[in-house]
């Protein structure tokens, strides 16, 4: 799954979020862009879409009650499907209109004036990445070749629940916090925004989204009971081994 969902970056344009989360494209009255950029930036413009929103790898409801499927509708139905559909309006007429993923990712990231493309290309990457993070009666203690892995980075299986936990609680603001392989030894790292350790060199093997648009509507202000209970109950450990076995 992984393999499937790499990718990188082009031609931006500032990006900006709403308190929701969501990204909102700003279109400056003097558009220096071809004008099909530019057109194709505005809302009822249609544009190729090479970057597809994928579909969930579960049904809407499957993650109740940890996730409710209100929940989940806004989060991939709206939220995500708004990075694809940003994204393609914002590569449309550039040199990565068919770049895959990864590659625009990694064309645009640390590039200032591309920081619009980049949020929404890394948000895609990253909410898919998410899902795939996710599966409907996981979490609690791992099996196979991550929990040895575990045991010798952390100590235990407790240990890392606690660190991964401290850092989805102390990201500030929105992220992401993750579980990933570097250089043959697992550690937890968390990202602001829209980062993702694609970008700087570890390789993912699981992730939480802690922006407020995760949890809000399930668990309001109570990042830790949602965190708590996602690490619990839905985190996809066939997942995160399929993606050690691949990180070398
Ligand atoms: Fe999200």
């Amino acid at each position: 799954m992984v393999a499937s969902i790499r990718a990188r970056p082009p031609e931006a344009v500032a990006g900006s979020r709403s308190p929701t989360g969501r990204e909102a494209v700003i279109i400056p009255h003097s558009d220096p862009r071809p004008p099909r950029l530019a057109a194709a930036l505005q809302e009822d413009v249609p544009v190729s879409h090479h970057i597809e929103l994928p579909p969930l790898p579960f049904a809407m409801d499957a993650l109740a009650p940890v996730i409710s499927s209100e929940t989940l509708s806004f989060h991939y139905g709206k939220h995500h499907k708004a990075y694809v559909d940003n994204l393609n309006k914002l590569v449309a007429g550039t040199d990565l209109e068919h770049a895959p993923l990864e590659k625009i990712i990694a064309a645009v990231a640390g590039h200032a004036d591309k920081v619009g493309v980049f949020n929404n290309a890394a948000q895609t990457w990253n909410h898919t990445f998410f899902w795939n993070s996710l599966k409907p009666g996981g979490g609690g203690a791992p099996t196979g070749a991550v929990l040895p892995a575990i045991n010798a980075a952390f100590g235990s299986y407790d240990n890392f629940k606690k660190e991964f936990s401290n850092a989805a609680m102390t990201q500030f603001g929105s992220g992401w916090a993750w579980l990933v392989a570097e250089r043959g030894a697992l550690r937890i790292m968390k990202t602001p925004n829209a980062d993702t350790p694609l970008t700087t060199g570890q390789t993912p093997l699981l992730t939480i989204d802690v922006w407020e648009h995760a949890y809000y509507l399930d668990y309001q202000n109570r990042r830790a009971d949602f965190v708590a209970a996602v690490i619990d109950k839905l985190l996809n450990w066939e997942f995160a081994n399929a993606n050690l076995a691949r990180s070398g």
